[in-house]
């Protein structure tokens, strides 16, 4: 099995012809990682001091950028501890990345420019390997992201990696097999939602947007897969080393991946409605719909 579609790109604002994005589309839908092994982000030299866990106000995981400015115009960002001039700095530094980010994936995918939404870009200072979890919080499991608090409705994550370790690390994931054959095996062992259910939890503030039963569905995915310790060892799969200097692009609500060690990372998100798709039957929404004759 080869999960991997390789790129020698080594440029932020790349040229593609209609052909080469086309292909890049392609492969990317039908859940492959989009890897792009000469593409390092940079870092300036006073944005070296970055590379330290002590950055972190400890209470969440990541330090993240949301897109939307606040009154003053500032990004807001989150998880971080740090002098003015420091937060400064560092909000500058991921900004960067996800205007990176951003001319990276016009280019790879210009049919998506329209529909495409920018969301939040987070810096992962820490260590995989030493977080401690529940089974559902584990992501050293493969899985299909699918978010408690976070319905996307059927909307698309579209995710941005780069391995900034400067030590030589690689990040460690798996890469786990099609969407569809995961789902073939465990969708008939999902329930429908209560009825009542997603009301409630919308309105007691427990989910962000109403939860449909596509995200009830994809959620019960996430759990069982986490569970199952047979499927964990023994289903298809491939270890994959990125190395620092490498980017990678996934859909990471479709591509089954369990992040297995590796240390400093930045990632932006992307959110694409399923409809803005090349290939929208590619989507985890309508793969669900298929296999289910009820409707989501
Ligand atoms: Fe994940």
């Amino acid at each position: 099995m080869n999960s991997l579609y390789t790129l020698s790109i080594n440029d932020w604002h790349p040229s593609l012809d209609a052909q080469q994005s086309l292909a890049a589309t392609q492969a990317l839908e039908s859940g492959q990682v989009l890897v792009l092994p000469q593409l390092p982000f940079v870092l300036a030299a006073h944005e070296q001091k970055f590379l330290d866990t002590r950055w972190s106000d400890q209470k969440s995981k990541n330090i993240s950028l949301r897109p939307q400015a606040n009154a003053v115009g500032t990004p807001f960002m989150k998880g971080a501890i740090g002098t003015e001039l420091e937060l400064a700095e560092l909000r500058g530094m991921i900004q960067r990345y996800a205007d990176n980010a951003c001319s990276l994936v016009a280019a790879l995918f210009p049919s998506y420019a329209k529909q495409l939404k920018v969301a939040n870009t987070s810096y992962r200072p820490f260590e995989v390997e030493n977080r401690v979890s529940s089974y559902r919080k584990d992501d050293t499991r493969l899985h299909a992201d699918a978010f408690p608090s976070n319905p996307t409705q059927g909307t698309r994550l579209l995710r941005v990696f780069c391995n900034i370790n400067p030590y030589g690390k690689p990040r460690v994931w798996r890469v786990g097999e099609p969407f569809a054959d995961m789902a073939a095996k465990y969708l008939p062992q999902t329930r429908a939602m209560l009825p009542l259910q997603a009301w409630l939890m919308h309105n007691l503030g427990i989910t962000k947007k109403r939860r449909t039963d596509y995200d009830h569905r994809m959620l019960q995915l996430h759990d069982l897969l986490k569970a199952d310790m047979d499927y964990q060892r023994h289903a298809p799969q491939q270890q994959v080393d990125f190395m620092p200097g490498t980017t990678w692009v996934v859909y990471s609500d479709q591509v089954l991946h369990a992040a297995m060690s590796g240390q400093f990372m930045l990632e932006q998100t992307f959110h694409l409605p399923a409809e803005a798709l090349y290939q929208p039957h590619t989507a985890p929404i309508h793969v669900l719909k298929s296999m289910q004759q009820s409707s989501f």
